[in-house]
């Protein structure tokens, strides 16, 4: 059985996934406005990918005798800079992401909930992986350039081909 401490620890981890989702999605608008379809289509599939991960976290409460209690999603900003300015903000999100998930993570170890912990890991693993794909991102556009040829390059040939 899920603690009271972890029960409201996960239910704030899932309020920020979706949250994530929500501003992928803000991002995605965005793109779409900038005529960058490519870009659009990779915050969609972020987004998609962020739901998926609060409801990871959906299950692992109820396997666990737990309930899951939604909180509100604040609004996102509706303005963004330039392609490279938007997966800058990407990076630092995913970072805050990162320190939450390793201070659940902290908790679930000092209260030795070892089956938390097995559900956490997959998350700590995640956040390795999204860090390098937004740090990769970012040196690649800055490679290509952010704006003109450089930005419609990446656009369809690296953002807009994520499977
Ligand atoms: Fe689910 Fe990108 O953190």
């Amino acid at each position: 059985m899920l603690s009271k401490t972890l029960e409201n620890g996960f239910n704030d981890q899932i309020q920020k996934e979706f949250y994530s989702s929500y501003l992928y999605l803000a991002m995605a608008a965005h793109f779409e406005s900038a005529n960058l379809p490519g870009f659009a289509s990779w915050m969609k599939k972020q987004a998609d990918e962020e739901r998926s991960h609060g409801m990871r976290l959906w299950e692992h409460v109820y396997d666990r005798g737990g309930k899951v209690e939604l909180k509100a999603i604040e609004q996102p900003p509706a303005a963004f800079g330039t392609p490279l300015e938007v997966l800058q903000q990407v990076l630092a999100h995913e970072q805050k992401v990162t320190s939450s998930i390793n201070a659940l993570y902290a908790s679930a170890f000092s209260e030795g909930d070892v089956a938390a912990l097995a559900c956490l890991q997959w998350f700590v693993t995640e956040q390795v992986e999204e860090e390098k794909t937004a740090s990769e991102l970012i040196e690649q556009l800055r490679m290509a350039g952010d704006h003109g040829f450089g930005a419609l390059f990446m656009d369809k040939h690296v953002l807009g081909a994520r499977k």
